[in-house]
């Protein structure tokens, strides 16, 4: 079967780092370009860890910098949960430089959009920034996108405020873009990422797997994302498992929107399930996961790593 082209977006991130090595080790993906924005850290900080991971990984995808803030808000970071440096807890050698591109990440997608001769999976784990300034700038890149797999959101409440999920509360503008784009969507968002649960019995056999599961067990020590001892959610790995096992998520197709004018809801995607905007459905939302198998896909996706 033939590999599917995707391009990976992304602010790693502790989660990032273990959805990355999920894709990049993939045998049924082809990961064309990878992306970096402002997010969990900063441009500078994300960037130089996204080198640091192919270093690790021991791959070649071409690493192509983007957008250091988000159109309108101010930014936000998500130190607390990450830590400083954004991937606290492992000691990663210094990254091969050679693997950043000169050229702007969306100017980099863009050429790797028109070029591929198969239509593009757009896979944005982090602020949709980058996304929602390659739609605007280059719109006619729209006929060579298959749909975009993103991680963000929730049909319920959120995680950086009461209702926002944190990649679309850090840049709520870009991500009404990206939602009004016409472009088929599928949004993973809390609902799955809450229930996508690694335990400290998980991470042990991470410890001992390979050299990526070590990796990973240090990385968790100091994640935030949930608690060591009653579960660490792989959000991030959430998006790349609908792309290669889409039979453990439960979906709707509705309309979602994202508000931008609330003062207590900036953020929030609204997720019209009961259909009553009378909105043409516009996202394919990840409303449930099955924990067991997802954990059973994860833990044998890592021993697939190096
Ligand atoms: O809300 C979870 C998302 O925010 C994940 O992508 C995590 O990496 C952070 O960016
Ligand atoms: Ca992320």
């Amino acid at each position: 079967m033939n590999k599917r082209p995707i391009i990976i977006d992304t602010d790693p991130g502790i989660d990032d780092a273990v959805a990355l090595g999920i894709a990049l080790y993939s045998e049924d993906l082809d990961v064309r370009l990878i992306t970096t924005v402002n997010g969990n850290v900063n441009l500078e900080k994300v960037t130089y860890n996204m080198l640091r991971l192919m270093k690790f990984f021991n791959k070649q995808t071409p690493v192509a910098k983007g957008a250091g803030t988000p159109l309108i808000v101010e930014p936000v970071d998500a130190s607390d949960i990450h830590g400083e440096t954004g991937m606290d807890g492992y000691e990663f050698e210094e990254p091969d430089n050679s693997l950043l591109l000169d050229e702007h990440a969306v100017t980099a997608m863009r050429r790797e959009i028109i070029e591929s001769k198969e239509p593009v999976t757009l896979v944005p784990i982090g602020p949709l920034t980058n996304i929602a300034l390659l739609l605007r700038t280059y719109p006619e890149v729209t006929k060579n996108i298959e749909e975009i797999v993103l991680m963000g959101g929730s049909t319920s409440r959120g995680n950086s405020s009461v209702m926002a999920e944190f990649n679309i509360y850090a840049d709520p503008e870009a991500a009404k873009i990206v939602f009004s784009s016409g472009i088929p969507l599928v949004m993973a968002g809390l609902d799955v990422g809450w229930k996508a649960l690694v335990y400290p019995e998980d991470s042990e056999i991470l410890r001992d797997m390979n050299k990526t599961g070590n990796m990973i067990y240090h990385l968790f020590k100091k994640y935030r994302g949930g608690s060591f001892n009653h579960g660490l959610k792989m959000y991030d790995s959430c998006a790349i498992a609908y792309l290669l096992k889409p039979d453990l998520f439960e979906t709707a197709h509705t309309f979602v929107d994202v508000e931008l004018t609330g003062e207590l809801t900036k953020g929030t995607t609204v997720v019209d399930l009961k259909g009553k905007m009378n909105k043409e459905p516009n996202v394919n939302v990840c409303i449930d996961i099955d924990p067991v198998a997802f954990k059973k896909w994860f833990i044998e996706s890592i021993r697939k790593c190096n």
